[in-house]
């Protein structure tokens, strides 16, 4: 299957890596030429994945008409706030009846879309059947290094999502569909806010009870907020919802977390960016998953706390205290 992955940060060559490792022909476009120079003179993207040979057939392709000339799968792994412009850049060469698969976690700052209603926004209505939405616990240098992962991929039209997991089904990398576009969507988005909270936490050093307890109180919140934009509930309980909120809040690989233990240990949000050097949604969307909660009357005490600390910033500890001394009342 010819594919065509725009974005070539971590996750972008990751995924092309997966389609690449089964023989498909894979071009991967970006905006930025540095990435895609080492993938053709080195077959290995020094920036993002250092140290990680890459297939032959994964083709490095600075020209965003070439890219996509033939595609019969376009994956679309630029950070949710590049989503909008790179859909406009890529229209006009966009051909119907192909899978789209978005693999940005995020809610777009200006308009509170999430990313299937960015791209509705922009593509004509007889592309939108094929457009899918991966998401799930899955760290890029792991993936591309072939550990197992297991994936979901959302779609609205179930044969176009069995096309998607069937591309990239191999024998490490497993993907499950669903049709719930809006849980996997609203989980693998929030679950970096929370991400920061339990960073803090540990920043802080308040403990193994206290990070339990964010990453609970932290599901229930962003379930509420999944089931406003019309989600399943048990969708949260799968790989897009628990699944990633489980990997990307225990673990110092997610850059949503390391940001949250940073500042936690006194350190300026700034500074701990330009460190990572690669985007952390949940700092981006701190801000509008606050928005959009507001706008659906939905409490999230978490992610409005992170919001506080990084918006306005709230000293960490006090942020604890005051959620902490909320009001008490039933879980649920
Ligand atoms: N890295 C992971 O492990 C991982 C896993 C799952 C999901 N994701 C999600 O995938 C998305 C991308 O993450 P990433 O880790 O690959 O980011 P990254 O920072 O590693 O790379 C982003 C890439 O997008 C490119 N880009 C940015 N704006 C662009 C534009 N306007 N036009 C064209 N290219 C542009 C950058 O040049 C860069 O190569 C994010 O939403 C992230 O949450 C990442």
């Amino acid at each position: 299957m010819r594919s065509t992955v725009l974005g070539a940060g971590s996750w972008g060559t990751a995924l092309g890596a997966v389609l690449a490792g089964k023989g498909f022909p894979v071009a991967i476009w970006d905006a930025d030429g540095e990435p895609l120079r080492t993938i053709a003179a080195r077959r290995e993207n020094e920036r993002y994945l250092p140290g990680i040979p890459l297939p032959e057939t994964l083709r490095a392709e600075p020209d965003l008409a070439s890219a996509l000339a033939g595609a019969e799968l376009v994956v679309i792994a630029v950070p949710s706030s590049a989503v909008r412009p790179v859909a406009v850049q890529a229209r006009p060469w966009l051909r119907g009846g192909v899978p789209i698969c978005t693999v940005a976690k995020g809610v777009e700052a200006d308009t509170l879309m999430t990313m299937s209603e960015v791209l509705e926004d922009v593509l004509p209505l007889e592309m939108h059947p094929y457009l899918t939405f991966l998401s799930g616990p899955s760290f890029a240098v792991e993936v591309a290094r072939g550990a197992p992962t297991a994936v979901t991929v959302a779609g609205r039209w179930d044969r176009v999502g069995k096309m998607v997991q069937e591309a990239f089904h191999t024998r490490s990398f497993r993907p499950y569909t669903s049709a719930d576009v809006a849980g996997v969507e609203i989980g693998g988005c929030a679950k970096n806010v929370v991400a920061i909270a339990t960073g803090l936490c540990d920043g802080l050093g308040l403990g193994s009870n206290a990070r339990a307890a964010l990453v609970t109180r932290g599901l229930a919140e962003i379930s509420r907020l999944a089931m406003a934009k019309g989600a399943i509930p048990l969708t949260l309980m799968g790989l897009s919802g628990l699944g990633d909120l489980v990997l990307t809040c225990s673990s110092e690989k997610s850059r949503n977390y390391r940001v949250g233990f940073g500042l936690g240990t006194g350190r300026k949000l700034e500074e701990i960016q330009h460190e990572l050097g690669q985007v952390a949604e949940g700092v981006v969307n701190a801000r509008s998953v606050h928005l959009l909660a507001a706008k659906l009357g939905v409490e999230m005490p978490i992610c409005e706390a992170v919001y506080r600390v990084l918006e306005e910033g709230e000293d960490p500890r006090s942020t604890v205290s005051t959620l902490l001394a909320r009001e008490t009342r039933a879980e649920g």
